[in-house]
């Protein structure tokens, strides 16, 4: 990435998305929910922040993708583009937005954009959707798609499980890609397949891929935030703790009720202390300024 002393990198964009994978540069994307844990992994240097709609498991306590709203999308999505400058916001586009009709998907891509200030917008899915992501892009919205395990899925792919197992789904995977990249999607999520069907279908398509679950053949990874910092309840195969953040807030949480608990907290340097004159007029009117 380009830099001058005076202006630090410049922001990232779909070119430089194209440009990375041209040079073999890998691209870094993480999910961010919030205007600080944006400002967080800009300082690291991530080139790609996703609001994923997996904010309905890491930050909204569901249990899945499918309860989160666009309303949920579109204040998240602005919290993150409040706290980053530099990288590419990307706004996952949530269950029943996009899938009704392409003119209904417009509607709700447009939203993130004017509304939450994204970048780009990600669909899950392959081939049937191919044409409401040739829709956006024509209106001038770069896409992101996503295909392998799809969560707004869970419930007919019976589980959240690795796909692409066989020769036939693997093939299917390949063509939903070329599809969707066929369709003008600027980059392609793959989620849960082998290694060795990521690997090919990356060095089959101009547009770069970004794995979760995928292996190190894509020309990007992608993580949960939450797994990756030791946020989460549990920490899913593909995801290495760099941080056990967890641990850290719960020792600073229970340092300041022990604080609080034993008089140490607040200190002297934590308030403000009144006038005498203040002391003496409200000590000598007690009871009503009797
Ligand atoms: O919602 C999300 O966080 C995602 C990533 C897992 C790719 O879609």
């Amino acid at each position: 990435m380009s830099a001058t002393p005076e202006t630090g990198p410049s922001p990232v964009t779909v070119a430089t998305l194209r440009s990375m994978k041209a040079s073999g540069s890998r691209i870094v994307m993480v999910t961010a929910y919030d205007a600080p844990s944006a400002r967080l992994a800009e300082e690291a240097g991530v080139d790609v922040i996703l609001v994923g709609d997996s904010l309905g498991m890491t930050v909204l306590g569901f249990d899945s993708t499918l309860p989160v709203t666009m309303d949920d999308m579109v204040r998240h999505t602005a919290a993150v583009v409040r706290g980053a400058s530099r990288a590419l916001v990307v706004a996952d586009m949530p269950f029943l937005s996009f899938q009704v009709s392409p003119e209904d998907a417009l509607r709700n891509a447009g939203r993130l954009l004017a509304e939450g200030g994204a970048a780009v917008v990600k669909v899950e899915g392959g081939r049937p959707v191919a044409p409401t992501v040739a829709r956006l892009v024509t209106a001038g919205i770069p896409v992101v798609g996503h295909v392998g395990l799809t969560p707004q899925s869970v419930n007919a792919l019976g589980g959240y499980r690795l796909q692409a197992k066989g020769a036939d789904t693997a093939i299917a995977l390949r063509d939903d890609c070329l599809a969707l990249q066929d369709a003008g999607a600027c980059a392609i999520v793959l989620e849960l397949v082998p290694g060795e069907v990521a690997a090919l279908v990356s060095r089959s398509l101009d547009v770069p891929t970004i794995g979760i679950g995928a292996g190190p053949g894509c020309d990007g990874q992608v993580q949960v935030f939450h797994d990756i910092l030791g946020l989460g309840v549990r920490t899913p195969r593909h995801a290495t703790r760099f941080a056990e953040v967890g641990e850290a807030v719960r020792a600073g949480i229970a340092a300041y009720a022990d604080a609080v608990r034993e008089g140490a907290f607040p200190g002297e340097a934590n308030y403000h202390h009144a006038d005498p004159a203040v002391v003496d007029a409200l000590s000598g009117s007690r009871d009503g300024g009797e």
